[in-house]
């Protein structure tokens, strides 16, 4: 047994999901980008990690040469809601101009990390900017965000593992469950 068995109510997106999911994404995302020299993936830190390492790689099985940047920022804190204020932790290290730039995100939930990032990203004179996500909540249609690429939609449910935490934890857990409430409600 697991020692996060208490913790979580039930797994909704295993690992198994996410491989198969994610071998179809990076078939999709190459096909669309044929044409394209390279293509700059920016993995949202920390969320994304596991996602951006498996992406990344599924997409150089049959996509152009990837190259992997990585931003830091943050809109959560230590709580479970957005907060919508995005603080930059880290920026781009290089120069985008012209470049095919996709985003790489765990979750969109509000949809307002990424509304913000996509505003910054375009301001920095990409050739196009696209986003994909592992997950997509309900919430965010609300906000305005072309999300191209979807894994998976699920419930607005508050989900961890796979790179998504509850205050820095859970990250390491191989797919995707529902937190226990009492988890969260417990100081
Ligand atoms: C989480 C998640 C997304 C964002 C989604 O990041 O990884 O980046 O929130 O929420 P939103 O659509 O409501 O803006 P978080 O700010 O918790 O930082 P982390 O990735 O370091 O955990
Ligand atoms: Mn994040
Ligand atoms: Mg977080």
């Amino acid at each position: 047994g697991s020692w996060y068995a208490d913790d979580i109510d039930r797994m909704i997106v295993t690992e198994e999901d996410i491989r198969t999911r994610t071998d179809e994404l990076a078939k999709q995302v190459a096909a669309d980008f044929a044409d394209s020299e390279s293509v700059l993936l920016v993995g949202v830190l920390k969320g994304a990690i596991m996602f951006m390492a498996d992406f990344a790689r599924a997409l150089g099985r049959y996509g152009p040469p990837v190259e992997v940047e990585f931003m830091a920022v943050s809109s959560y804190g230590q709580g479970t809601t957005s907060s919508g204020v995005v603080r930059i932790l880290k920026d781009l290290d290089r120069d985008i101009a012209g470049r095919s730039v996709i985003v790489v995100e765990d979750i969109v939930d509000s949809g307002l990390t990424l509304s913000w990032l996509l505003k910054y990203l375009a301001s920095r004179s990409a050739k196009s900017v696209d986003v994909v996500t592992l997950l997509r909540k309900p919430d965010a249609v609300r906000v305005q965000v072309p999300v191209r690429y979807v894994g998976f939609d699920i419930p607005s449910e508050f989900v961890v593992g796979y790179g998504l935490d509850y205050a820095e934890r859970y990250r390491e857990l191989p797919g995707v469950g529902v937190l226990k409430p009492s988890v969260y409600g417990r100081s």
